[in-house]
């Protein structure tokens, strides 16, 4: 019998114990950064002459690994290795599948520390942030292996007298596998772990910025036993490689989390029937946000401040789901932007493979440049209340930035920043609230700050988001708990972490036979 699922316990770096630990698994990664990880073709290891090279954003310096790089002629090999894979893999027990996640997720479990180390250094997260990312990824193998399971029977479907009808699903083929680098453990080990479970074989091309953490993660499934073929891995510019990827004749699913244009990209092209194609290609896209958190004028302020400071700086602004849009009730903006300005300038910022700090740096040069860019845009839309310094002389370090009295339709209430930086606008009344709320071209998160029943009852149906918080920041959602995704150009909504999840990436058949 499988235990039920029930979420990985996040670490409490207040104990000294698990601070102790914690540090000494910052020590030990330190002694092993600057390996070379190569690529992985049907079960060989492939070394090319190009490489990624992946640095810690908190000090550009320190080498946190390299990678070797796929050409067209490589990643052509990964997809025909995986479609010869798909013919042994498909026929596996669903069950034996699971349990190849459910080994995956105690090796990771074991080795907790050692892998949320590896992202202090790859992508700069504060410990907190790391910890939770490790703990999301275990999550995912512990949640898809049970679904995977619950759904190997099919779903039940009527028989008249004399007939039996069955309703199951079957595996896709081949799944292109393009996860970011901000959940650089969890969204790519997710995402790359629901097509494998439910029989799809994996193509997985890892972000640039995030490559060290993909290439380990690998490593665990080649241990917990994954045969050769079934995954594939292979680094590469998006532009050669990706695009190569997604167009392939032989691609039947591709996931990607990342960018609106990119997203937008990749569903246009996969819509383009190749030649030799012979299906249509499913598409998975989660894409940006521009996620609001609303307070009402009869709010716990405490509540609303922490909801604000909590969504906005998170790992420095950089999850799709970052409330970087405030809307506070004007009977008490002035109250809720003072302490937000209050709490923001207390907060710590940092090498956190140094000490634990509130938030680290930006992830590379292009983040630094855009996210600065910003800030004259909202001294000049706006009223800069707080932060609006960077320093990239050793890491790409970002003050925690608060704009005031921003126009809802300004660049800055309009456009994904994906830094530390949050903009207020002031709101007349609840109603308009939530129309300013609505007014962007995404809709992933948002949270409500309100202790009207009334209110809360009218934002469920007009508040137009895939996850909808309610006093509570509208980051951080839990697999198997708060199933996430967003409507309108946030995404296909598809719910990683939810009920529906392995469906998508299913094909369902029904099997009608007369006695
Ligand atoms: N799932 C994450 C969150 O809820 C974002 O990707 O914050």
């Amino acid at each position: 019998m499988v235990q039920p699922y029930k979420h990985e316990p996040f670490t409490d770096f207040t104990i000294e114990e698990n601070k102790k630990a914690f540090e000494e698994a910052l020590k030990q990664v330190k002694e092993e950064l600057g390996q070379h990880h190569d690529l992985l073709i049907d079960g060989d290891r492939i070394r090319t002459d190009n490489t990624i090279t992946s640095t810690n954003p908190a000090d550009t310096k320190q080498v946190v690994g390299t990678v070797s790089k796929a050409n067209e002629d490589l990643a052509e090999k990964a997809v025909q290795s995986a479609a010869t894979a798909f013919e042994d893999w498909r026929k596996w027990d669903p069950r034996a599948r699971a349990e190849l996640l459910f080994r995956a997720a105690h090796i990771i479990r074991r080795r907790k520390h050692e892998f949320s180390a590896y992202l202090v250094y790859e992508v700069g997260k504060p410990w907190k942030e790391a910890d939770a990312d490790t703990a999301e990824a275990i999550d995912f193998l512990e949640y898809y292996g049970r679904q995977m399971i619950e759904l190997k029977e099919g779903k039940p479907v009527e028989s008249r007298p004399g007939e039996q009808n069955r309703y199951i699903y079957t595996s896709t083929g081949v799944a292109v596998v393009i996860p970011p680098w901000n959940l650089a453990f969890a969204i790519m080990a997710g995402t790359t772990v629901a097509p494998l479970v439910t029989g799809s074989t994996v193509v997985m091309k890892p972000a640039s910025n995030s490559p060290v953490i993909a290439a380990k993660f690998v490593e665990v499934l080649e241990e917990a036993g994954l045969p050769k073929g079934v995954l594939n891995f292979v680094p590469g510019s998006g532009g050669e490689v990706g695009d190569y990827l997604v167009d392939h004749p032989k691609t039947a699913l591709i996931s990607f989390t990342g960018s609106r244009d990119v997203g937008t990209r990749i569903i246009k092209r996969a819509s383009e029937i190749q030649e030799g194609q012979n299906h249509l290609k499913q598409v998975i896209a989660e894409m940006g946000g521009k996620d609001t958190v609303v307070v009402d004028k009869e709010a716990n302020i405490e509540t609303a401040v922490d909801a604000i400071i909590v969504s906005a700086f998170g790992f420095s602004g950089q999850k799709c789901s970052s409330g970087s849009r405030a809307v506070v009730h004007e009977d008490v903006y002035d109250e809720v932007l003072e302490k937000v300005k209050e709490r923001a300038e207390q907060l710590t910022v940092g090498n956190a493979s140094e000490e634990n700090v509130y938030m680290g740096p930006v992830v590379d040069q292009g983040a630094y440049d855009k996210i600065m860019s910003y800030m004259e845009v909202g001294k000049e839309e706006g009223r800069l209340v707080t932060g609006g310094k960077g320093d990239d002389s050793k890491g790409y370090f970002i003050e925690p930035t608060v704009f005031a009295d921003l126009a809802p339709d300004s660049r800055m209430q309009q456009e994904e920043i994906f830094g530390p930086v949050v903009c207020f606008t002031k709101a007349r009344n609840f109603d308009e609230a939530i129309d300013i709320a609505n007014n962007t071209e995404y809709g992933l998160t948002g949270a409500v700050i309100s202790d009207n029943r009334e209110h809360l009852e009218k934002a469920k149906y007009d508040f137009h988001v895939g996850n909808l918080y309610f006093n509570r920041n509208c980051t951080g959602a839990i697999v198997g708990y708060q199933p996430f995704g967003g409507f309108k150009m946030s995404g296909t909504d598809s719910k990683a972490g939810g009920p529906d999840y392995l469906a998508l990436h299913m094909q369902a058949k029904t099997i009608s036979e007369m006695f």
